[in-house]
């Protein structure tokens, strides 16, 4: 009986046809289980090479993902995509800022020369916004000549010659590149346990020219790493994966301009860029399909995100382009008005399952993005996707960019739709297929909101990545591999939809209640 009830994906769609579905129409069978959720692996994989340990990406939204957002994110195991509502040296500089965050052994540390003023390194600092004040100083041919040291990087030094102030070759700890190859971080904090208040340590070869930096916090964040239940996802140079939104750029004439989405992803990519996500509402287009193949084309090992679609062809479009993982969603997002304007779109539950058939025939990975507002609604869409995308469940913690807003004592954060006015006239219109800019007869395609302000972004995740869990552990899943083949489907009547809140009870709230 329990099978005529609770259907497999390929049985449950095809019957309900043509009803389009979405995630508070669903619910998921219990499995016989021996799973306990915390033992429960969510690693996913976007691409050959980009590997999350938990399948949640911030949406490239100017109101969600900045250099802080990204930089949270990777340290929990997701993946950040900066925005591009802002000039692309901007979004350089955020991509640079992620992937200098936090890293065992900085390979090719920011150098200075020795005929320096302390005052041009404080407008290099300026200029590229680093957050870091501490110099190698080498020589020409890559000598480490001395060390200037963070303290003396101020204003009232500016006339000093980088010599004078700098720590000299002598008198900077050194290490040989040899010593350190078998466990570098290991290594390292061997080093600074046997050097009390020391914080850097140079890396250097046979010929003494610099090869790499370690610095204290550096390591200790890494060691505090080993206990924090949600790992980092880095490269394969232990830096924090990140990814970034490209726009269309074009001509004067409206052609996409090549050459300079070639120059700006490459200069994304020098930075280290992970993932370039050619973010539109229609994925399905000529010009989606020309960006995909370009960046492709330039940048074979590059991971590229593209979407959005709801379509199996709008899947095997994109994989022919050259996507490696493909945005599910048309109108679902929380700020979206697509549907409502455009009067097109699939329910989102519908449009993965249609996508997921296609993308598994491809082998590419799809990710649902909009309309997830609750831990229950991830996994619901993971059983059909890879990942989630999620804007609103983020925006209100405080790693988002925005101030502040207090209201009535209550304390919010601002979240708009890309596709809203004020969004598309700081430049996303292109998304929304408005290549000549806003003009008063743009029909926007979202809203602008508030969201309250919630804890930090380590807090959210850890609530929203238990709930994966636990439904795994209903489902008797121990990944997400197992989730997918232990889905079974049931529709919920509009009664049963009801049942599923908290209900007939007046809600007490203590502040760490689920979302
Ligand atoms: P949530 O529900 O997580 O959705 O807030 C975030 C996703 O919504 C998409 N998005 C938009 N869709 N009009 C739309 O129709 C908009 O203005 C808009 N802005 C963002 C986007 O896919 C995002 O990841």
């Amino acid at each position: 009986m329990d099978e005529e009830f609770l259907l497999t994906a390929d049985q449950f769609f095809a019957q309900g046809l043509p009803t389009g579905v979405t995630f508070d129409d669903v619910t998921l069978g219990t499995r016989y289980s021996e799973v306990l959720p915390q033992a429960t692996v969510i690693e996913t994989n976007l691409s050959e090479s980009i590997a999350l340990g938990i399948p949640i990406v911030s949406a490239d939204m100017d109101t969600v993902t900045e250099a802080d957002m990204a930089i949270g994110m990777a340290l929990n195991g997701g993946l950040g995509l900066i925005h591009y509502n802002m000039p692309s040296e901007a979004q350089i500089k955020q991509v640079a800022r992620v992937k200098y965050h936090v890293h065992g052994l900085i390979q090719e540390p920011i150098t200075i020369e020795p005929d320096n003023t302390i005052g041009d390194i404080l407008a290099l600092i300026e200029e590229k916004d680093y957050q870091f004040h501490t110099f190698p100083v080498v020589n020409k041919q890559g000598g480490l000549v001395g060390l200037l040291p963070g303290r003396v990087v101020k204003p009232r030094y500016r006339n000093k010659p980088v010599p004078d102030a700098m720590l000299s070759r002598e008198d900077v700890f050194t290490v040989k590149q040899k010593e350190i190859e078998k466990d570098p971080i290991g290594a390292a904090d061997k080093f600074f346990d046997g050097h009390i208040g020391i914080h850097k340590l140079l890396v250097v070869d046979e010929e003494d020219r610099l090869r790499g930096l370690f610095t204290l916090s550096d390591i200790e964040r890494i060691n505090d790493e080993q206990h924090s239940q949600l790992k980092p996802a880095r490269d394969d140079q232990f830096r924090l994966l990140c990814g970034a939104a490209i726009s269309s750029i074009r001509s004067s004439n409206g052609d996409l301009d090549k050459d300079a989405l070639v120059n700006h992803v490459g200069s994304l990519v020098d930075e280290g860029l992970d993932v370039a996500a050619v973010s539109t509402a229609h994925g399905f287009t000529k010009g989606v399909g020309n960006m995909v193949r370009i960046i492709r084309e330039q940048f074979p090992d590059l991971t590229i995100i593209a979407g959005n679609v709801t379509t199996g062809e709008g899947i095997d479009f994109l994989v022919d382009a050259g996507a490696d993982a493909i945005k599910v969603g048309q109108g679902p997002g929380s700020i979206c008005t697509t549907r409502i304007v455009a009067g097109v779109g699939v329910p989102q539950m519908t449009a993965l399952y249609l996508a997921s058939q296609a993308a598994k025939k491809r082998n590419v990975r799809i990710l649902a993005d909009g309309g997830v507002t609750k831990s229950g609604d991830m996994v619901k869409a993971l059983t059909l996707a890879d990942g989630v995308v999620c804007g609103s469940l983020l925006a209100g913690c405080r790693e988002t960019p925005g101030r502040v807003i207090e209201i009535d004592g209550k304390l919010y954060k601002q979240y708009r739709g890309m596709g809203s006015k004020a969004a598309m006239r700081e430049g996303s219109a292109a998304r929304y297929g408005h290549d000549r800019g806003v003009t008063a007869k743009t029909a926007a395609e979202g809203i602008e909101a508030l969201k309250e302000l919630s804890g930090s972004l380590q807090a959210t995740l850890e609530n929203l990545v238990g709930g994966i869990q636990s439904g795994l552990g209903y489902l008797g899943a121990s990944d997400l591999a197992a989730l997918k083949t232990q889905a079974r489907y049931l529709l919920v009547s509009s009664a049963g939809q009801l049942e599923s809140k908290p209900h007939d009870v007046i809600e007490v709230k203590t502040g760490d209640n689920n979302s």
